[in-house]
């Protein structure tokens, strides 16, 4: 049901580095876990499901949205490997600043997000990109951040989505009812 790929990424990146201490212990639950200020590390079956859905390979750009513990990113940093570039992007500094300590990949970098930007426009287009928190609807500005060929896996009205663009053409598939932290507007 997992990509091979997905689970070996999952083992070579400990999950318990992720998270603060006073949860770490509890890294072995498929559960999501509170990182603080509100937010949680995503439960590892849902990772590994949409990690699995974005198939992605050595040398890919790829773009983490909401990457709150930095758990996600370096799991992206695995499967791109150190030819690829992968950039997250979060809300909470603090939580920037935390998983910027707990990452060991040079190519994976974490940024604070600019208010009234989604993601990362000037660094696109994606060859990937995954959405860690729900929205309300498709998020279009991350759409125009997806190159020719991309792939994005991202929640919204509570059902898992998987959005692929080929020629120009938008193929949107769902994959499955889930609960996420909301996906924050980011004009604060
Ligand atoms: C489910 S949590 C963290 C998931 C993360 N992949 C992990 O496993 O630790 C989702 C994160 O999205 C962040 N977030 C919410 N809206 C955002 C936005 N518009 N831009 C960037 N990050 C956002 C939250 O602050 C939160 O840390």
């Amino acid at each position: 049901m997992f990509a091979a790929t997905v689970l070996a990424a999952m083992r070579a990146q400990d999950r318990r580095r992720f998270l603060p201490p006073e949860v770490a212990g509890e890294h072995h639950r498929d559960a999501p876990l509170p990182i603080g200020f509100g937010q949680t590390n995503s439960q590892p079956s849902t990772v590994a499901a949409m990690l699995t859905l974005l198939e992605t390979f050595p040398g890919m750009r790829v773009l983490d949205v909401g990457s709150g513990s930095g758990w996600t990113s370096a799991l992206l940093g695995e499967l791109g490997g150190p030819e690829s570039s992968v950039h997250a992007v979060e809300l909470v500094p603090e939580l920037v600043e935390r998983a910027r300590a707990a990452l060991t990949q040079p190519w994976v970098q974490v940024h604070h997000a600019r208010p009234g930007v989604l993601g990362l426009p000037e660094l696109g287009p994606f060859d990937r990109i995954l959405v860690s928190a729900m929205a309300r609807e498709l998020p279009g500005d991350l759409i125009d951040q997806l190159g020719d060929g991309g792939v994005m896996v991202a929640p919204w009205r509570d059902v898992m989505h998987r959005v692929r663009i080929t020629d120009g053409a938008m193929e949107i598939t769902e994959h499955g009812g889930y609960r996420f932290v909301p996906l924050r507007d980011t004009r604060f």
